[in-house]
């Protein structure tokens, strides 16, 4: 049987930007940089995604279109069977982020049809929003359904042209935004605080927030990239590409830093003084700043909002399903569609509980306790934190250390350079040659065991 494969190289650039622009640039980035301390996460974000995520984009890329093959099956094509566990543990992470990815999108969805209607009320009725859970489910029912449709269309005629028609609406709409944020009154503001670093405010928490965000918004860690690879022709560059999808992800979540500031400005008269730094900066504070806006220019922008982040997000939730369907294609011998409607059922079902977990069921609203936590931690956030903060780095790690210890150096530096003749040699192929075996698994795996030890213990 024939896999599939991009129809060149803007093709994979649209669907790897695609992946990576996502719920986390646009709802994640902003109260990040809001709980991080302003400016100065941003520079360390930008700092961590040329430094330390690019070189392991590079590698997934790699290991993919060299293996052309899925992310499980890419370990065994290249000659190392056993180390196929990281692969799953990768589907599993994967299977893990979409379960909840999904509810959060599902909320998006209700709240572009409720700006719509120029409900801008919903913003106090959050809680009783998100305990609508058969409203909610149904929402998310249908963002499944579309990323699964997308999905069974293939690699080019579904998830490359959705990703081509996508990206250019967001991009348009995001700086569209943007613009308008910044007409506002305490604009200004809001941009200082975002864009002037205080560099008090540097330390530990800020380096390790800024890296767990940097790794989850390039989509690294569970071999999305691995498997978006494998699609990839070998006359195309994909350092190039590489560079190209990192700049997209990083300017988007700088465009949406743009649009949100100045709303948090105008909201709070220019003092930026007790901002929302958490979850609920997007779904409850941005209505309030829509319904001050007026009419008609709250509905049309709240509306609009809504749509940019529905939009990034289902090219995420497109690569997220894509994964594991890849492996079953390849390595089950199960028709795509099959495939595609099987894995959306069980993530739909798997992302119940996190449906449930937003204050429709007490236990799973507040699940957990950490040691040394004053709060309960609902099921939604667990997951996130076991998938996102402790299981990609880990599986990122993995993957790391397989490229440059394992496969090794020189068959990746092989890989790299078709394509790019110039890679060899270059100062790129240098820097990678010292970060990636030697300092970038320690960095992940550090990161790995003190998110592990800080959070559940
Ligand atoms: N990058 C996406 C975001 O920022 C989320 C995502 C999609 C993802 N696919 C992924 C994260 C694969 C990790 C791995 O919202």
């Amino acid at each position: 049987m024939q896999r599939g494969s991009f129809s060149g190289r803007i093709g994979f650039i649209a669907a790897a930007a695609g992946s990576a622009v996502g719920l986390g640039n646009i709802w994640g980035f902003p109260y990040k940089v809001s709980n991080g301390g302003g400016a100065i996460f941003v520079l360390v974000y930008l700092i961590i995604c040329f430094a330390f995520c690019l070189p392991v984009m590079l590698a997934e890329i790699a290991i993919g279109r060299a293996s052309g093959s899925n992310s499980v099956g890419a370990f065994a094509k290249l000659g190392f069977r056993k180390w196929r566990g990281i692969g799953m543990l990768g589907i599993i992470a994967g299977l893990l982020i979409f379960s909840f990815y999904n509810v959060i999108a599902g909320w998006a969805f209700g709240y572009t049809l409720e700006m719509a209607n120029g409900n801008f009320g919903i913003a106090d009725s959050f809680g009783a929003f998100t305990s609508n859970v058969v409203k909610i489910g149904i929402y998310g029912a249908v963002f499944m359904l579309i990323t699964a449709l997308i999905v069974t269309q293939g690699v080019s005629g579904g998830i490359e042209k959705a990703s081509k028609l996508l990206m250019p609406a967001l991009l348009v709409m995001i700086v569209a935004l943007a613009i308008y944020a910044l007409t506002l009154p305490h604009a200004m503001e809001g941009i200082r605080f975002y864009l002037l670093p205080d560099f008090s405010k540097l330390n530990g928490k800020v380096i390790m927030g800024a890296m767990g965000q940097a790794f989850f918004s390039l989509s690294l860690g569970m071999g999305a990239l691995i498997t978006f690879g494998s699609y990839v022709g070998k006359q195309e560059n994909i350092v190039s590409s590489a560079v190209i999808i990192t700049l997209a992800d990083i300017t988007i979540a700088i465009l949406a830093g743009f649009m949100i500031f100045p709303l948090l400005g105008f909201i709070t008269n220019g003092t930026m003084n007790d901002i929302p730094q958490g979850p609920e900066l997007v779904f409850v504070t941005l209505p309030h700043v829509f319904a001050s806006m007026g009419e008609p220019y709250g509905t049309i922008f709240g509306t609009c909002f809504f749509l940019l982040l529905c939009f990034a997000a289902l090219t995420s939730t497109v690569s997220l399903l894509e994964v594991p369907v890849s492996y079953l294609v390849d390595d089950w011998k199960l028709k795509r569609r099959s495939a595609t409607w099987l894995v959306a059922a069980v993530i739909f079902v798997m992302g119940i509980p996190s449906l449930l977990s937003a204050g429709y069921s007490a236990n799973l609203t507040n699940f957990i306790r950490y040691p040394n936590h004053e709060k309960h931690t609902d099921f939604l956030s667990f997951v996130a934190n076991v998938a996102n903060d402790s299981m990609l780095p880990l599986c990122g790690s993995l993957i790391v250390i397989f490229a440059s210890h394992i496969w090794r150096m020189k068959n990746m530096d092989a890989e790299l350079a078709l394509g790019n003749p110039t890679y060899q040699g270059s100062l790129l192929q240098r820097y990678m040659r010292i970060a990636l075996p030697y300092i970038i698994p320690f960095i992940l795996l550090f990161v790995f065991f003190t998110t592990v030890y800080k959070t559940f213990f």
